[in-house]
């Protein structure tokens, strides 16, 4: 298992917004910070795509695209699909859930009073923001929070007051509906004292985090205000060298003639150096700056080879994923199956609760079915095929029985609603690689349960068509059809056959073929 599963870290959880590309403001005042905390936090970091519509729900035309560039972003400057859980908002609907049950209980006045909420509603005066979506921005992002159960949320100052108005929310909803959780129904005693109630023992239902100040360097923009996209005088994490140069040596200084004395402080070239370069540079542009002995045209050649020396390997590694476009699906999938783990396991415990009723066994299966199956370790004791055949399949069957009822027929064999005659067979990874033995009799479709090293149960669902074009294609031996699937490399799982390989991880969990 992998580092981020280490449970024991406190949990860290943050958000942007899908501004488009990040720029160098973004990645020191937040991005940088990040990468640090993936390697000694359990960090959850998403992207805000719901957020973006509070404000920009009038041209959605750029939300995917801009969360495609801010993972880029992301992965380019080093944050690692294994070291933290990394999604996108919109992908784990627990969020949306969880947010309606809080507009229940927050008064409006919470919202209104928030700071930005009037600021935002002024900087922004073209805007139409007198929406629900909008008054209810820093609700959703108390549950965004709440959710995860966070401890900390390393924001910068202008988040502060929504941590605040999160914490406010949780002890809200706490007072509400104390925990039900479990064991809540016992009575505690202590010798002859009086029962303890057991909201009082239980852990609260929801966590107040705490705010995670981001120090953040001062960067000016190139024109000397804010570095802010809007104002176009930001420099971007995967800007191009030769826009870079352009851009550094375009750029507003501190000394408007070659004779006045600078301060570096407040020159965007000189925040440059005091981020990216080494101490020595650094010490020698101050004191030429300040005293009026260099040039800025020897300290902006400086500044370009600095970052440059920083950004080339974050836009390359940027170009890499950018290529990949399969690979950047398949790390926002897995984020999205991590979040929502987590996320409704809260949503499990608030919905209980809340009262609400307990959903109904199809949805419990669907549920279900998104969290892992394991194969018991008892496995490893069995004694006969039969017996290991029949510890993989008994959780898998009971799950798909839920779903798509599945009647019984000769051993390994079942018959489904729809008449379809599935085989059902079992393996062990041995390299990463399964090999399934099965004797030589139509079927419509082949279920594939392939336990991992970590027992972990893969299920594949091969669908007739596949079934029927490659039968005769699987190897045969001693009358038995053998096949064999492997993880390649780039993680893909393939099925042999004398043909070539078929790529088949699209099935895993793919159940329509059972109907
Ligand atoms: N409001 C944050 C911003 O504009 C983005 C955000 C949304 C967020 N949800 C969050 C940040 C949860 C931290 C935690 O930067
Ligand atoms: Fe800016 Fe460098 Fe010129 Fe000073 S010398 S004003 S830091 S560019």
């Amino acid at each position: 298992m992998t580092q981020k599963h280490g449970n024991l870290r406190p949990r860290v959880l943050s958000g942007m917004r899908p501004t488009g590309k990040l720029h160098l403001g973004n990645y020191v005042g937040a991005l940088q910070n990040w990468i640090k905390l993936q390697d000694t936090h359990n960090c959850f970091f998403f992207i805000a795509d719901w957020h973006a519509l509070t404000t920009d729900y009038d041209d959605t035309s750029r939300v995917a695209a801009n969360t495609i560039d801010v993972l880029l972003d992301w992965l380019g400057a080093g944050l690692d699909p294994e070291k933290c859980t990394m999604f996108v908002q919109s992908h784990v609907k627990q969020h949306a859930e969880l947010h309606l049950l809080f507009s229940m209980v927050t008064p409006l006045g919470w919202l209104e009073r928030v700071p930005t909420y009037k600021e935002q509603q002024q900087n922004l005066a073209t805007k139409d923001l007198s929406t629900y979506g909008f008054l209810g921005y820093p609700l959703l992002q108390a549950a965004d929070i709440l959710i995860y159960q966070a401890d900390f949320v390393p924001v910068g100052e202008d988040q502060v007051a929504h941590v605040e108005l999160t914490r406010e929310v949780a002890r809200r909803f706490n007072n509400f509906f104390p925990s039900s959780g479990p064991g809540s129904n016992i009575a505690f005693t202590r010798g002859d004292a009086q029962p303890i109630p057991a909201s009082v023992m239980a852990e609260p239902l929801l966590k107040e985090p705490h705010v995670l100040l981001t120090r953040t360097p001062k960067l000016l923009g190139t024109d000397k205000r804010k570095m802010s996209k809007s104002y176009g005088n930001a420099i971007f994490l995967s800007e191009e060298a030769s826009s870079l140069a352009e851009k550094i040596n375009n750029s507003v200084t501190d000394r408007p003639k070659l004779t006045d004395k600078g301060n570096p402080d407040r020159c965007p070239v000189g925040n440059l150096h005091q981020i990216f370069s080494d101490a020595e540079r650094l010490a020698y542009i101050t004191r030429g700056c300040t005293q009026a002995t260099i040039t800025c045209v020897e300290c902006k050649a400086l500044a370009v080879e600095s970052v440059e020396a920083h950004l080339n390997p974050i836009r390359e590694r940027r170009k890499q994923f950018a290529g990949q476009p399969e690979l950047l699906e398949k790390i926002v999938r897995q984020g999205e199956q991590q979040a929502r783990e987590t996320a409704e396991k809260t949503m499990h415990a608030v919905r209980d609760a809340v009262g609400l009723l307990a959903e109904t066994q199809v949805q419990l299966a669907r549920e279900e079915s998104q969290t892992r199956l394991r194969v018991p370790q008892a496995v490893t004791s069995a004694k006969t095929e039969d017996e290991r055949w029949g510890l993989r399949t008994a959780g898998w069957l009971e799950r798909i029985g839920k779903v798509h009822p599945l009647r019984r027929d000769r051993p390994r064999t079942f018959i489904t609603q729809k008449s379809r005659k599935v085989g059902v067979h079992t393996a062990a990874e041995q390299n990463g690689s399964w090999m399934f033995r099965l004797q030589d009799r139509a079927l419509n479709v082949l279920v594939l349960l392939a336990q991992d090293n970590d027992f972990y149960l893969h299920d594949y669902v091969l669908p007739p068509k596949l079934v029927q074009d490659h039968w005769k294609q699987f190897e045969r031996a001693d009358g038995d059809i053998v096949i064999k699937i492997r993880k390649s490399p780039a993680g893909d799982v393939l099925l042999s056959t004398k043909n070539g390989d078929v790529p088949i991880q699209q099935y895993e969990g793919d159940y329509s073929a059972l109907q």
